[in-house]
């Protein structure tokens, strides 16, 4: 589908997602800039548990394979 990850990748942005959107890693984590993180959904809980594993975790890192 068109999430961030699928997206970077068909624009040629170097952007790891080694399980493929599957919520089973944080290579496809990004920092989202602010004003768009805020219209953001809140992820779930699925996204935090995986978050909290990213190394340079910020405010507003984010799964790339989870925004739409
Ligand atoms: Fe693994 Fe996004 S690609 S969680």
């Amino acid at each position: 589908g068109d999430n961030v990850l699928y997206l970077a990748h068909r624009h040629g942005i170097d952007l790891e997602g080694a399980c493929e959107a599957s919520l089973a890693c944080s290579t496809c984590h990004v920092y989202v800039n602010f004003e768009c993180y805020d219209k953001l959904p809140e992820p779930d809980e699925r996204e935090d548990d995986m978050l909290d594993m990213a190394p340079m975790l910020q405010e507003n890192s984010r799964l790339g394979c989870q925004i739409i």
